[in-house]
Formats: structure tokens, sequence, C-alpha cells
């Protein structure tokens, strides 16, 4: 599987008008949902060769990241004269380079993609690293591929329409590819000033960093097999959050799950790999100085470790955890007793005061 190209971005019309220009393809579509149709697109559609080019709009929300509008994206290039020889372009968050991904892997056994993410949570995440895939049954991401787009162009300038919360909740994998990358990247993650209205040169720097640290593992391991896993730290705790809170009326944004969940699996590195407690000390007080309380008691426990017992990326039923021994030094396949993860909620309730 190739390794999809990562452009980051000094000038974006001119940028994706010199890639295009170099690519061959018989049609361009365009995909985006209603929010980027309004605020997102009106950025690139100068750029020649999208004059004339069929929009395909979608609802926004990962409601809508289902069956449904997979069949609306498919009817919409079957019908508007796509081949295997056509290009689509992804503009948006993760729900549509998700679904605009997957449509694009399935859609005549396969056309090919460019993803422009518009949130911090896509640029340095989703829109990266070729997963792509719909909800199904009510469950998350249950059916998609891998597929990596051709290329992903990342403009922090998008980013000033996103309101602070979606800007902390893209933040949160930045501070997790700091803790699996290098001291020096997680240095520059705590230190980058989040209290005023960013710097979005500086941003860019910044996501550019935390993004080749993800292409950098997915090239290694782009299904998933061995080191991929340690994108998952803070997940799986995170997601177990993350469903709880939409269970209680009461959502999450994704990474203010990981942030939570981040805290919760680095107090099992401490207990379980020796990941240092200062370092610990340290990632919970960022944690608590930016991101919201997520309130559970112990009456959750049960539905929580349930919910981490269905985590996909288990295997024979052992809840496989990614842990750290220090910075950089990721311990993947760990398996952990069910009263050290009950610990590690009681560490969470204990530094968060709940
Ligand atoms: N979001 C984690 C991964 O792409 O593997």
């Amino acid at each position: 599987m190739m390794a999809n190209q990562v452009v980051i971005c000094k000038e974006l019309k001119s940028e994706l008008e010199t890639f295009l220009s170099g690519c061959s393809y018989d049609k361009l579509f365009v995909l985006t949902d209603a929010n980027t149709q309004e605020k997102c697109f009106p950025l690139i559609q100068d750029v020649p060769q999208l004059k004339g080019a069929p929009v395909i709009t979608i609802p926004a929300g990962d409601t809508h990241k289902d069956i449904e509008q997979l069949s609306v994206i498919w009817t919409a290039l079957s019908t508007q004269g796509a081949s295997r020889h056509s290009l689509l372009l992804n503009l948006g968050g993760g729900m549509i380079t998700d679904i605009g991904g997957f449509a694009g892997a399935t859609f005549k056994r396969g056309i090919r993609t460019v993803n422009i993410p518009t949130t911090l949570m896509a640029s340095v995440d989703a829109a990266v690293g070729g997963k792509t895939g719909i909800n199904f049954n009510g469950l998350k991401n249950e059916i998609g591929a891998f597929y990596p787009p051709l290329c992903v162009f990342i403009d922090c300038e998008f980013l000033r329409t996103l309101d602070r919360g979606n800007l902390l909740s893209g933040y949160a994998e930045m501070i997790k590819h700091g803790l699996i990358s290098s001291r020096e990247i997680y240095r520059h993650v705590l230190s980058f000033d989040l209290d005023q209205t960013p710097d979005y040169a500086a941003l860019n720097q910044l996501v550019a960093e935390s993004v080749a640290v993800k292409e950098r593992i997915v090239e290694e391991d782009p299904k998933e097999q061995g080191i991929r896993k340690a994108l998952n730290l803070g997940h799986t705790i995170g997601h177990a959050f993350e469903s709880l809170s939409f269970t209680r009326q009461r959502p999450l944004l994704h990474g203010h799950a990981v942030a939570a969940g981040l805290v919760a699996e680095l107090y099992l590195s401490y207990k379980e790999t020796g990941f240092p407690m200062h370092t610990l000390t340290q990632a919970v007080s960022f944690i608590k100085e930016y991101y919201p309380v997520f309130q559970f008691g112990c009456n959750d426990y049960d539905a929580l470790y349930e919910l981490m017992t269905h985590d996909k990326k288990n295997e024979n039923g052992i809840i496989n955890f990614t842990l750290l021994s220090d910075i950089g030094e990721v311990r993947i396949n760990q398996s952990v007793s069910k009263e050290r993860v009950l610990e590690s909620l009681d560490f969470y309730r204990d530094r968060f005061g709940i």
C-alpha cells in the first residue's frame, strides 16, 4: 500500500492547482458537508481545475457517516459520469474524509481521492493514514477499508473558523503524537500557547511535526499489525468514556474523551510499564488546565469496563492496551487486570476532583 503524500500548505490554492495540473484524471468531483460547502469551499473554488466540478454535499455530523449518505455519494458519482479515472476531493473534517475515502475505495473498485481536512482532528489524524469507513448498525467505523488518499493538503487557515472545543479536540491527538514520539516533539506540544487565539502559522508547523509522527508509523505498519497500535494510546479508555457520554446524553468530543483516556492510560503505564511519575503528573496538569472534566462515578465502572471489552482492537476477548514505559517508548499489546483498569478510573476521578 502506497503511503499518501502530505503537503503542509503555505499557499493552498496554488499548491492544489499545481498538484492537479500534474495529475491525470478524466473528471474531478468535490465532496463537502453542508458546513464546509459554505465556509471552506469558497477558499478553493477559484482553483481553475475546480471550475464546473460537480460538488456533492451531504449533511454535516458523524450521525450522517452512514450507508444512506454513502449511497448518496455513489449515486452522484454514478449519475454524473465518474469513471475509474476520476478524482474525488474530500473537503471537510474526519466525517467527510472517512466517508469520502470509503466511497473512493469502493466506487468502481476504487477511484483516487485527495483529502483537504478542515478541522484540526482531521488534519492530524483522520485524513492521514488511509483509514476510511462509515458507522453501521449503531457501531462506529464498523465498515471500512484501508485506502490511502493520493495526497493530503493541510492548511491551518481553515482552523480560523473552528471553535475552541474542536481545536482542543484535535490537539489531544497532537499530545498523543508527542507522547509516542520524542521528548522534543512532546515539549513543543506542551509549550504551544493555547491561551490566546492561536498563531496559525506556528500551529501549521506544529501540525507538520505531529503529522510526520503519524506518517512514519503508518508507513511502517499501514494495516495496524503492530506499531500502528501506538496510535491507540489513550483510546481504549477514551472510547469507553466517549460511548458512555453518548448514552448519558452529554456527548464528549472525541479528542476530549481521548485526553481523559490519556490520563487513565498514562496511569496504567506508570503502574504496568514504568512510565515516570513526574511525566504523568505533568501530562495530567496540562490536560486538567485545558480539557473539560468528564463526570462519572463508581456506579459507571462496570459499564465503562464492559465498553472496553467491546473495543474492536481487542484480540481473543482480551482488552489490548497500548502503554508507554517513557516518552517515545511504546509498549503495544499490553493486557492489564480489571482491578488495575478500575484503579486508573479512580486515579482520574481523584486527580480531577470528582
Ligand atoms: N486514528 C488512529 C489510526 O489512524 O491508526
